[in-house]
């Protein structure tokens, strides 16, 4: 395994790598999560490039990204372990040299849901994901479904944009509890840790209902409202079942709309999502 903090670096080694070669683009602190996009990759490409950047133009003023969880040592193991063999670690002024002037939008389906409760989110994730398929110019992408409408966004961007490449989601991965996987869930305390599994809890009885024969998506979005509101510590973002591409809400609910729940545990933004009708 080799570690690029170069663009021009990684470009040279990937130029005799053989294909197809797999990106999986994360911001490190590595988990379970990441590690089952990481194996996919491994199973589907010959050459597989892990990004590891923390990008601080998806991040708000006030958001967390100072704190935001680092530890490279570890990254760096798990990626060996799972067969990576490149690694891309840029530093800030490698993505974004002096005279940065380019921004990606994906208009509309950034200003929904996360889009609005963090304005210039995933215009953030949009440019930076553009410019890591620029740079690596890969055959195929894995992202995780955990961040659903990340996963739209890119996946429109790809095609809007003619990039050429597969852009894969994969499963979430969940605790055996069902809370979702995320680096974000180290900020949580025992008390946090169990309010945050209203957002799993909450997704689970849209699905009960909408199995039960429930169609009108008010109804499923009121419940899920209801049993996030039992969880104590759980502030409710949004709570909405959506078309799985536009992500706009639907009149009536089928069989592949998507259901998205975001909200807070002591000020930590924590989101989820499900198929309606679980496969
Ligand atoms: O999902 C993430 O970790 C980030 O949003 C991504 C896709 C690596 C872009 O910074």
């Amino acid at each position: 395994m080799k570690e690029h903090p170069r663009v021009a670096e990684l470009r040279s080694a990937l130029s005799s790598s053989p294909g197809p070669v797999a990106l999986v683009p994360t911001m490190g602190y590595l988990h379970e999560g990441h590690l089952s996009l990481i194996r996919r990759a491994r199973g589907e490409n010959r050459t597989v490039v892990v990004s590891i950047f923390v990008n601080p133009s998806q991040f708000g003023p006030n958001e967390d990204f100072t704190r935001y969880p680092r530890d490279m040592d570890r990254d760096r193991r798990l990626c060996d372990e799972a067969g990576v063999d490149h690694i891309f670690a840029p530093e800030v002024s490698e993505m974004y040299p002096p005279g940065d002037r380019t921004i990606v939008e994906v208009t509309e389906l950034q200003d929904r849901w996360e889009g609005a409760s963090r304005p210039g989110h995933f215009r953030g994730v949009a440019t930076v994901v553009a410019k890591l398929f620029r740079i690596v110019r890969p055959d195929r992408a894995y992202f995780g479904e955990k961040d659903y409408q990340q996963l739209q966004i890119v996946t429109r961007m790809a095609t809007d944009l003619f990039l050429d490449l597969e852009v894969v989601g994969c499963p979430t991965v969940r605790e055996p509890d069902g809370l979702a996987l995320s680096s974000r869930n180290v900020y949580l305390d025992p008390a946090g840790r169990q309010a945050a599994l209203g957002l799993s809890r909450a997704l689970q009885a849209a699905q009960a209902d909408f199995g039960a024969g429930e169609r009108r998506r008010t109804a499923l979005e009121r419940r899920m409202e209801r049993v996030a509101h039992d969880y104590s510590g759980f502030e409710l973002d949004y709570a909405v079942v959506v078309d799985p591409h536009t992500l706009e809400q639907l009149q009536e609910v089928n069989a592949e709309s998507r259901a998205l729940i975001a909200g807070w545990v002591s000020g930590v933004k924590l989101i989820d999502n499900a198929a309606i009708a679980p496969v």
